[in-house]
Parts: C-alpha cells; structure tokens; sequence
C-alpha cells in the first residue's frame, strides 16, 4: 500500500503542513515523520516556510485502473491478477511465490524493488517510482526445452513495445538486452519453478528505464540510457506498462506453439550487432569472431577462426570487439 502523503503530494504542488495534517488525519508532528519516510525513499521534497511541502517534479505513480483501461480486451481475459506494490524486495520473487501455487497469469508491480535480480546474480538498481518493475507468471506444459529462445522472443515484444510509444531505436543485444546506442534500457530476467521435463510455470521479469534519477549514477555498474530523454513526449509509466502487457501476454500465448523460430526475423532485424566483430565470454575463456545470427533454438550463432560455432546458456556475455582496447 501506498502512504496516503505520496498520493496528496504526487501532484507536485505544495501542500502545507495543516492541510495534509487535516487530509491525514494527524499532528503536524506525525505529517514532518511521513515527510521524512518519503524522503528515505530517495524522492526530493522542497520545503518551504509558509508554503508547506513539495514533492519536486511531482510523481507519476502506478494506477491499477489506468493500466488495465489500456489493456487489449483479450490480454484482460489472461491476466488472472494484477497487483500493484509499494515497495518490495524483488517483483519476481514474490512472483515466483505466486507461480510455486500455480498461479498462470499473475502479474504484479513495484514502485520499488529493495533487491531487484538481474541476470548472473547482478542488481537491478530500482529507485522509487522511476522505472518499471514488472513480473508476469505463465505456464509452459513443455518444460524447460518448450523455453528455448524466450527470452530472446520477449526482447522482440519489448522492442515493439517501445517503438509502440515512440522510441524508435532500441536494439537487442544477445541474449535479451534492450540497448540503444549500446546503453541498456530494458532487462529481461526468466525464473522457472517446476519439472524441466514436464509442465512448469515461468516468471518472467522486466525492468524498463524510464525516468532514471541522478541519484543512480555510479550504483548502475553498465552504461544506461532512459525512455523519457529518448522520446518527444513521454508518456504515462501506466500507459506503458499497458503498452508492454499488449505485446507481452500474447507472445506468451503463442510460443509455445510457434517457438523461436517464428520471432528470429524479427530478433535478427533488431540485433545491434549483427555482421560486427565480438567476443563472448564464457565461463573460463573469451571467443572471438563476428557475430553472425542466432539459430532456431536462439542460440547465437559466432564466425570464428575455426569455423561457425553456436554458444547458448546464461554464462555468455557479448561486447562489441572496439571495446576491448
Ligand atoms: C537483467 O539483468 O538484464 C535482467 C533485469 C531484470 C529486472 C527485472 S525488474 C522486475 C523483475 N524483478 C526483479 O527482481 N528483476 C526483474
């Protein structure tokens, strides 16, 4: 649940301390302790001697019914919950919770996450209502192998996605990185519960940056970039979770039965570096050659030295060749 204070406060206007006390139905003394619990948030609030408090730049807070006004009709019809949070540790983990119980079609929200997961055991920095932080829980009655190449197909939904609302040029960056101009704008992090042979629940997890605070700089350990200083006119975070659901839950409909092969075009058509020369690092070693495409089963495909060689799994991480020097 959300402080009452942020939902007066996120309209970016200056309210004094009586009337959130009235609104509040507190002491002034109580309102100066909520200011306080906002500000640990990490949001920036103005104070001033007979104006009162300002959240400064207002906030674009998640709404349950904005985001499920924009959603496609049949999209509504495979959400079975949609819940929004405050703070959390991790979206996916209490998706996972969520997907253990067997719950097809649960999709929940953060405004932030205390210890969002990236891939290989990386951090997801989530400052408070700045990104989105987004989990969906979907079942795959093929197991683990009916999972080969999602990741690479949702990076082509989110790709869409963004383009949808005005970005033109996010690329994809093997396996699932959403990048423009090299700087990462979106992760993709799959957790799977259940038999890898027989039916089994997948959650899966995306992070977009959409309005990253300066106050990230120096904790994000990759080069960034956000949506809001890539588009003319940016839109509403709930509009584009909307947006992202609309091209998401049907691709999750559908790949089971299609596969990867039926979204390789499209993952190709938006491979930052197709044709350019790369390294992959691999658990114990570095391979180098240029990077020539992606198989049916999403595994990238590399021209090296000796020969074509196909590399998958979560250990391998590409970077363009320049960037050794
Ligand atoms: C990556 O490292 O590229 C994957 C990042 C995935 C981040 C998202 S944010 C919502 C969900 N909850 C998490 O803890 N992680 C994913």
């Amino acid at each position: 649940m959300l402080d009452e204070i942020l939902l007066i406060l996120a309209d970016g206007d200056f309210h004094s301390g009586d009337e959130l006390g009235s609104k509040l139905g507190v002491s002034r003394a109580a309102v100066w302790k909520r200011i306080k619990k906002v500000e640990e948030l990490g949001l920036d609030i103005s104070s001033v001697k007979g104006k009162g408090y300002r959240i400064d730049g207002g906030l674009d807070l998640l709404s349950k019914e904005d985001i499920t006004g924009e959603l496609d009709k049949q999209v509504v019809s495979c959400i079975s919950r949609l819940d929004l949070h405050s703070t959390v540790a991790s979206t996916n983990q209490l998706a996972m919770e969520r997907a253990i119980s067997g719950e097809c079609g649960y999709v929940c929200l953060a405004e932030q996450q205390t210890a969002g997961r990236g891939r290989r055991g990386r951090t997801w920095v989530s400052p408070f209502a700045a990104n989105i932080y987004l989990s969906v829980v979907w079942e795959f009655a093929g197991g683990a192998v009916a999972l080969e190449g999602l990741s690479l197909a949702i990076g082509t939904a989110v790709v869409k996605a963004l383009k949808a609302l005005g970005l033109q040029g996010a690329e994809l960056k093997w396996p699932n990185d959403v990048i423009v101009d090299d700087k990462k704008i979106a992760g993709i992090l799959i957790e799977m519960v259940g038999d890898a042979a027989g039916p089994c629940l997948a959650v899966i997890g995306l992070g977009v940056n959409i309005s990253m605070p300066k106050l990230a700089v120096g904790q994000i350990d990759q080069p960034y970039i956000d949506v809001n200083s890539l588009v003319d006119k940016p839109a509403s975070r709930n509009l584009v979770v909307s947006v992202l659901l609309n091209h998401l839950i049907p691709l999750l409909k559908d790949f089971e039965s299609k596969g990867f092969k039926a979204y390789k075009d499209e993952w190709l058509a938006a491979h930052a570096y197709q044709n350019q020369e790369v390294f992959l690092r691999l658990g114990d070693g570095v391979e180098y050659g240029v990077a020539s495409g992606v198989d049916d089963n999403g595994a990238i495909v590399v021209k090296t030295s000796a020969g074509l060689k196909r590399f998958s799994g979560g250990e391998v991480s590409l970077r363009k060749a320049e960037s050794l020097s």
